[in-house]
C-alpha cells in the first residue's frame, strides 16, 4: 500500500497567511501537465511493489484545472502506477471553482472524496485573510458537493483567526455540523514569514491570538465535534467512523508515498526527497531528464524523530511493539523513561502497548513532541 501526491501550484488568487508553494495560475497549464506526466513515467517505480491506495491532488488550488486537464492527469497516474480499485481519490476545492457539472466531471474520473476549503463562514474572516469566497458562495458549494453523490465530504475551517473569538468561532462549528459532512480539518491559524500576514506581524500591524483563547477555541472544536459524532483522530482532524482520511492517515503511519510536482515531498522509509519550489526550474529540469529534488537518506535518530512527531499527533499515539522492532531497546527504554513524566501529569496515557496525548496533552502537543526529539538527527 502507498500514496500518490499530486501538488497543483496555482491560485487565482493569493491567501495573505498561506505558505504553501504556490503562484498565480496561468492560462496555459499544459507545459506543467506534460511536467507532472513525465515525472509519474520517471517515478513509476518508487513505491516498488507495493499498489497506490491513495491518490491526493493538493495545493495551491487544484480546482483551477479543467476537468479535461484532471482527467489527463488521472489516466496517467492509473497508466504508472498501479493504482488499488477502491483507491481513496481526493481533490482539494475552492468554493467559487464549482458547478454541479464539475463535480459530476469529477466523480466520473473517479475522484471519490472532496475537501472543500470553506475557511470561515463569516465574511469579514474571508476578506481578512484574502479569500476569493463569500460565504454565499460557500453555501452554494457545499449544498452542490452534497447533493452530487459524492458521499466522503471534508472541509477545512481555520480557528484563531484575530477577530473571530470564542462565539465566531462556535457560530462556525455549529454552521458546518449542520451539513452532513464526514470530515472536518480544522487549523489554528499559524501566521508564517513571507506570507502578507507575516509581514504585518513583523510591522507590529497583527499578532497571534491569545494563548487562552486559543486554547478555548481547540477545546471548544473537540467539544462540539464529539458532540456531533466525530472522532478527533489528529491534532487538526476530525471525521465520522469509516471517514478518516487514509491518504494522511498512512502519511502518520510510515507508509510509503511519492510526491509529484515542485516543492513536493517523497518518502520510503529510508530516504525523503523534496522537489525544486519553482514550477519553471521544475519543468525544465524534469523535461531536460535533470535532477529535480533533493534527497536525505534518514538515519536511524531521524526516523525515530520523525516517527514520533507523527504517531504522537494522532489518537493512535506511540506504537511501543513497533519501537521495539523498528529502533530497538534503546529507543524503547528512552521513550518509556520521558513518557513517565507525562503520565504522572496526565498529559499521556498507555492503552494496549500504545501511548497517546490525553485531550489535556494534545493542547500542549507542539512542546511534549518537543521534548521527545533526540538531539543529534543523523
Ligand atoms: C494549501 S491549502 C489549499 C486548499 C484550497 N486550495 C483552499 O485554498 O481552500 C490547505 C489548507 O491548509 C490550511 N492552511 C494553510 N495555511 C495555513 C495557515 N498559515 N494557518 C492555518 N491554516 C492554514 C487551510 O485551511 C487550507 O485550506
Amino acid at each position: 500500500m502507498a500514496g500518490v501526491y499530486i501538488h497543483i501550484p496555482y491560485c487565482k488568487k493569493i491567501c495573505f497567511y498561506c505558505d504553501f508553494y504556490k503562484i498565480i495560475s496561468p492560462e496555459d497549464k499544459s507545459q506543467y501537465i506534460n511536467a507532472i506526466i513525465r515525472e509519474a513515467e520517471l517515478r513509476r517505480t518508487y513505491p516498488g511493489n507495493e499498489k497506490i491506495s491513495t491518490v491526493y491532488l493538493g495545493g495551491g488550488t487544484p480546482s483551477v484545472f479543467s476537468l479535461a486537464e484532471l482527467d489527463t492527469v488521472m489516466k496517467n497516474i492509473r497508466n504508472y502506477f498501479t493504482v488499488n480499485e477502491e483507491c481513496e481519490t481526493t481533490i482539494e476545492l475552492n468554493p467559487d471553482d464549482l458547478n454541479a457539472d464539475y463535480i459530476l466531471g469529477l466523480k466520473d474520473i473517479g475522484f471519490n472524496r472532496v475537501s472543500l476549503g470553506i475557511q470561515s463562514w463569516r465574511d469579514e474572516d474571508l476578506k481578512l485573510l484574502n479569500r476569493r469566497h463569500t460565504v454565499s458562495q460557500a453555501e452554494k458549494a457545499l449544498e452542490t458537493v452534497l447533493k452530487s453523490g459524492i458521499g466522503n465530504v471534508s472541509i477545512d475551517l481555520i480557528y484563531g483567526i484575530p477577530g473571530l473569538e470564542l462565539a465566531g468561532w462556535e457560530a462556525n462549528l455549529e454552521k458546518s455540523f449542520r451539513y452532513d459532512i464526514k470530515h472536518l480539518s480544522a487549523y489554528h491559524l499559524t501566521i508564517e514569514p513571507g506570507t502578507v500576514f507575516g509581514k504585518m506581524k513583523k510591522d507590529g500591524h497583527m499578532k497571534e491570538i491569545e494563548e487562552e483563547e486559543s486554547v478555548n477555541q481547540f477545546n471548544l472544536l473537540v467539544e462540539k465535534a464529539e458532540e456531533k459524532g466525530f472522532i478527533h483522530y489528529e491534532i487538526s482532524n476530525l471525521g465520522k467512523d469509516g471517514y478518516f482520511s487514509q491518504h494522511n492517515t498512512n502519511y502518520w503511519k510510515q507508509v510509503t508515498y511519492v510526491g509529484l510536482g515542485p516543492s513536493a515531498h517523497s518518502f520510503n522509509h529510508y530516504s525523503r526527497q523534496w522537489n525544486v519550489r519553482d514550477v519553471k526550474k521544475y519543468i525544465e529540469k524534469v523535461s531536460a531528464n535533470e535532477t529535480f529534488f533533493e534527497k536525505e537518506e534518514l538515519g536511524i535518530k531521524t526516523r525515530f524523530n520523525e516517527y514520533l512527531m507523527t504517531s504522537l499527533r494522532t489518537m493512535w499515539g506511540i506504537d511501543l511493539d513497533y519501537v521495539e522492532r523498528a529502533f530497538e531497546k534503546e529507543g524503547y527504554d528512552y521513550i518509556i523513561n520521558l513518557s513517565n513524566k507525562f503520565k504522572d501529569y496526565g498529559l499521556m496515557i498507555q492503552k494496549d502497548n500504545c501511548l497517546a496525548l490525553t485531550n489535556q496533552g494534545k493542547m500542549i502537543s507542539d512542546n511534549i513532541i518537543a521534548e521527545f526529539m533526540m538531539e543529534d538527527s543523523n
